[in-house]
């Protein structure tokens, strides 16, 4: 059901297509001395997301999950995982585990992270960024690992259709596509345009990604700044001044 594919060096993306909303889930296994997961797909996902896991890894040793923003496919089967995992710690904003995490999906009290806090599992570094309303929400955040540089995005980057796993090709296109396409139906309004969202885009370029790994859609390998700048350029023309 999933496809598994190494997209860094121990950085495997598991892909699962869901063809009645025409959207793949990703999620993202590293592993390390501490096993993270990122993102753990929504609660019924959880078997087919196990089954990817426990092709890697043991998955009763995953000790961090994390996730960008409270919603269904970033978080929704934190409980099933953690109690699956015991010490498995879900990872995430201060606005995310006071607000809503620690309440409704969390099995124990979530880690939360501050702005440019680094998590080390091993050999990998996790910087978090805290980018409120980016992708949306509230509590969003981003984890940016140093050593590949490689960016975990969440819904920046969302490409819709069964596509393939990794591409050196432009994939801003195929997100303004999905923009326009969203506008124009019940997800309307996906992604807000905010006062802040140039700044925190341009934050997140100046990471200067070498990978950028979207939850639904293609991994993008190749000049990772660039491609923010251009879909923060995507973004303002579909999306500013339309809400
Ligand atoms: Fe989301
Ligand atoms: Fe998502």
């Amino acid at each position: 059901m999933s496809q598994i594919t190494e997209i860094a060096p121990d950085v495997f993306k598991i892909s699962t297509f869901i063809s009645e909303v025409n959207i793949q889930f990703n999620q993202f296994l590293v592993k390390d001395e501490e096993p993270l997961l990122y993102h753990t797909g929504m609660k019924g996902l959880f078997p087919i997301v196990n089954e990817a896991v426990s092709k890697l890894i043991d998955p009763t040793t995953l000790r961090w999950i994390g996730f960008s923003h409270f919603e269904a496919d970033e978080c929704g089967a934190l409980r099933e995982w953690q109690r699956l995992a015991p010490n498995a710690t879900a990872i995430c904003s201060f606005v995310s585990k006071m607000v809503s995490v620690d309440d409704v999906v969390a099995d124990r009290p979530a880690r939360a992270l501050e702005d440019g806090e680094v998590l080390v599992t091993g050999k990998f570094r996790f910087k978090f960024l805290q980018t409120p309303h980016v992708p949306h929400a509230w509590d969003a955040g981003h984890l940016f690992e140093e050593n590949s540089r490689t960016l975990l995005c969440s819904d920046l980057f969302h490409q819709n259709g069964e596509v393939e796993a990794v591409t050196k090709s432009d994939i801003v296109s195929r997100f303004k596509e999905m923009l326009i396409e969203y506008q124009e139906g019940p997800f309307a309004n996906y992604l807000p345009y905010t006062t802040k969202t140039e700044k925190i885009l341009g934050r997140l370029a100046d990471l200067q990604p070498k990978t950028i790994a979207p939850m639904h859609g293609s991994t993008y390998v190749g000049d990772g700044e660039s491609a923010i700048l251009d879909l923060a350029q995507a973004m303002k023309e579909v999306l500013a001044g339309s809400v």
